[in-house]
C-alpha cells in the first residue's frame, strides 16, 4: 500500500494528473493498449479537468486508451448525476478517444441485462489478459462504500460475477458496478478521497485492511499495487 499525501485537492489533482500521466507512458512503452476504469462522484472532477487540460492534454497518447467505469447510477445520460456525463463533461469530451474505446455502463435498458452486458465486455477485453485494468480509480464514501458497494448490499457477497446490478436505491439512485473479483486483479488501484468528512472512516480502513467491516477494505489487489492520494484533510486521523 502507497501512501500519497497532498495539501489540498489542487495539488493532490496536479500530483495525481502528472502520476496518471507517467503509468500511461511506462505502460504503452510494453503494452499496445491502456485500460482505466474511471470512478463517479465530486472527487474525480478536478483531477479529470487536470488531465483535459495542457500539459497532459497532448502528452498522454489518449488514441491508445480503453475508458471503462467502475460503476454507474441509472439514470439517463444527461442527468447531472450520471458518471458518464460527469466524465464526459469533465475529461472525454476534451480529448481524442475513438468512440469504439470508451465502454459506458448503458442505463437505458435494465440494470441486470445491462450488467451482463458490461461482464461480457469485460470478459471480451480481458479474458486472454493477465491482469485486468491497468488503471482503477476509486472514491470513497463517509460510510466505507466504494464503487457502487454500499455496506450491507446484498451484492457484496457475490464472489463470481464481475459486475451487479444492486436494485436497492443508494443515495436515491439504483446502481450498477464492477465487483472487487474484477478490480483486485487490476495492476494498479488508486483512491483518490479528498475532505474531512471522510477521515474517520478513512483511518479505520486504513490501519484495519483486512478487515472486511467496509466495502472499501474489500478492495485488496492480487498481485497489483494500491494507492492512497488524500489531501491533508482526509488524511488528518492518520
Ligand atoms: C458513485 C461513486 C462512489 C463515489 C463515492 C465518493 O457513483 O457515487 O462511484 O463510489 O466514489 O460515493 O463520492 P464523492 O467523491 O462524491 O464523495
Amino acid at each position: 500500500m502507497h501512501l500519497h499525501i497532498y495539501k489540498d485537492e489542487e495539488e493532490l489533482a496536479i500530483a495525481l494528473a502528472n502520476w496518471i500521466e507517467v503509468l500511461i507512458r511506462k505502460t504503452l512503452e510494453v503494452k499496445d493498449q491502456f485500460s482505466i476504469a474511471l470512478s463517479g462522484g465530486e472527487s474525480p472532477k478536478k483531477l479529470y479537468q487536470k488531465l483535459a487540460s495542457n500539459p497532459y492534454r497532448e502528452k498522454v497518447n489518449w488514441g491508445r486508451l480503453h475508458v471503462f467505469w467502475g460503476d454507474e447510477r441509472v439514470v439517463p445520460f444527461n442527468d447531472e448525476r450520471s458518471n458518464a456525463k460527469m466524465a464526459y463533461d469533465n475529461l472525454l469530451s476534451q480529448v481524442n478517444i475513438p468512440t469504439q474505446q470508451v465502454h459506458s455502463i448503458w442505463t437505458d435498458i435494465p440494470p441486470e441485462q445491462s450488467a451482463k452486458q458490461y461482464e461480457k465486455i469485460l470478459h471480451q477485453y480481458f479474458d486472454d489478459k493477465q491482469t485486468t485494468f491497468d488503471l482503477v480509480l476509486l472514491g470513497l464514501g463517509e460510510d466505507g462504500h466504494t464503487l457502487s458497494l454500499f455496506p450491507g448490499s446484498a451484492a457484496i457477497n457475490d464472489e463470481q460475477s464481475w459486475v451487479k446490478a444492486d436494485n436497492a436505491e443508494q443515495k436515491g439512485m439504483k446502481r450498477i458496478t464492477l465487483m472487487p473479483t474484477v478490480i483486485n486483479r487490476s495492476a494498479a488501484i488508486v483512491f483518490l478521497v479528498t475532505g474531512e468528512n471522510k477521515a474517520t472512516v478513512l483511518a479505520e480502513i486504513i490501519s484495519n485492511p483486512t478487515h472486511e467491516k467496509y466495502p472499501a477494505q474489500l478492495i485488496q489487489p492480487a498481485n497489483g499495487e494500491l494507492y492512497w492520494f488524500l489531501d491533508e484533510a482526509a488524511a488528518k486521523n492518520l
